[in-house]
């Protein structure tokens, strides 16, 4: 395996901690850090004062294979997430078929090993009746844990008993992570504004209300079973609200239980202004909120209360989208522009950059108990990812490798993008200049990820 020095680089290590230095690579893990000296036959990168950070782990994608390959695949997929610094990515069920079976599981797995440039880990599907296949999942290779849709999104996945969500998390001791929408509400609201045609109504629809009341559902099951939780895409003040009280409950009741929670980008850097100029392009579930929700939630991470950022990147075609409201799917992506957008925010004081690393490497490799991910450290995994945080880009949808090909992001100039990437030691993305970069990792450098606990 080919051994790299990078040289002279601002290594961010761990808690945001900038050291001026090098690292060495050896194979597939990091072999030193700080004054490498002699490196013998290393390959060479003059970092030349860019920033080294640890890859980026996005721990919500739908990647579509087995399924609709036509919007993405692990090929695809992994080559946006690693031109946007992505190194790992942790893949949702709603695959069709969806991930429900242990012979499904392994499916994916083998497929997903194959082709991906990036590091690969699984959520396990949840239905009402597949409760000894979800047991089974619990320690195979490559499970992150269970995801449960509380409320229909896209694809056939759905627990929206009381009772049947009552076994399951009576039954199963691993991380779950929950689709948090109230299921009855939703209908209620859906026939209470039948007729309106414009896509905004999806954000009525499927309200603050909405939310809030499955976080506190999860909240209270996470208690009652001393399990831990994790809420997908938290987006309202209303559902932090409702997870700062399950979490106050959690610590009361002792038991070994947590709840954590993340927020998407696009809660981040869009609400439901956009509806106007985007249309069904910016519908995804949860919706697209008020701007005071969008400011609340930047709050929020500024304070710490969310444990971690992850895009829900969810490729749809251009085509697919164009359908009017009802017959157009959910979901936008985002897995190869998050690092670029928040290092954009950060440039623009908006956060700083340490919080951003904080939320899109230590975070998510904290709440997913990611074995020697997420930091730069000797002994870590080499996922690591060069950033200029100078460069100034335009966001275009030509550029985009992603398969949808487009982004609701397309437009925007900005600035500090990651110029150089690579996973467990192999180059997968090399970006020279301004332009679009190349991905130069083949297939296959990834990893299963592994999780404790
Ligand atoms: O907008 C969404 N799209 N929300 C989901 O829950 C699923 C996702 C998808 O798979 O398209
Ligand atoms: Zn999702």
């Amino acid at each position: 395996m080919t051994r790299w020095v990078i040289r002279d680089a601002v290594i961010f290590e761990e808690d945001g901690r900038r050291v001026e230095g090098d690292v060495l690579v050896d194979g597939e893990r990091i072999a030193k850090v700080g004054d490498v000296g002699n490196a013998g036959d290393a390959q060479e990168v003059r970092a030349e004062g860019r920033w080294l950070w640890p890859g980026v782990i996005d721990a919500h994608v739908h990647f579509r294979e087995p399924g609709p390959t036509h919007k993405e695949d692990w090929d695809s997929g992994s080559a946006a997430a690693v031109s946007g610094g992505v190194t790992s990515v942790i893949d949702m069920p709603n695959t069709s078929p969806a991930t429900t079976t242990l012979e499904r599981l392994s499916e994916k797995r083998e497929v997903a090993r194959a082709k991906a440039r990036c590091n690969v880990g699984l959520y396990f599907g949840a239905n009402p009746h597949n409760l000894e296949a979800i047991l089974t999942s619990q320690g195979e290779a490559a499970v992150a844990g269970l995801k449960i849709f509380m409320a229909d999104s896209t694809g056939d996945l759905l627990v929206d008993r009381y009772e049947d969500l009552e076994r399951i998390f009576e039954a199963y001791s691993g991380r779950i992570c929950v689709h948090a929408e109230d299921p009855q509400r939703m209908r209620e609201r859906e026939a209470m504004f039948e007729g309106r045609e414009d896509p905004g109504v999806h954000s009525e629809i499927r309200d603050a209300e909405t939310a809030a009341r499955a976080v506190a559902v999860a909240g209270e099951l996470a208690a009652r079973f001393g399990r831990r939780v994790h809420v997908l895409h938290l987006s309202t003040r209303a559902e932090l609200l409702a997870l700062k009280e399950a979490q106050a409950r959690l610590e009361e009741v002792g038991g070994g239980g947590r709840i954590t929670c993340e927020v998407c980008p696009h809660h981040l850097f869009l609400d439901a202004r956009d509806y106007e100029f985007w249309g069904t392009r910016v519908q995804m579930n949860p919706p697209l909120r008020t701007e005071a929700e969008r400011d609340a939630m930047w709050e929020a991470l500024g304070r710490g209360e969310v444990a971690m950022i992850a895009t829900d990147h969810a490729p749809h075609t251009p085509e697919e989208k164009a359908h009017p409201y009802g017959q157009a799917p959910s979901g936008v992506p985002g897995v190869e522009l998050s690092l670029p957008l928040m290092l954009d925010a950060a440039f623009r004081g908006v956060c700083s950059y340490e919080e951003v690393l904080g939320w899109m490497c230590e975070g998510p490799a904290r709440v997913h108990q990611v074995v020697d991910r997420g930091r730069i450290a000797e002994g870590a995994f080499a996922d690591l990812v060069l950033i200029d945080p100078h460069m100034m880009r335009r966001v275009e949808d030509k550029d985009q490798r992603s398969r949808c090909g487009w982004t609701p992001y397309a437009g925007r100039d900005l600035t500090g993008w990651p110029v150089r990437t690579w996973v467990n030691g192999n180059e997968v993305f090399r970006r020279l200049d301004e332009g679009a970069g190349e991905v130069v990792g083949t297939g296959g450098e990834g990893m299963w990820m592994m999780f404790e606990g």
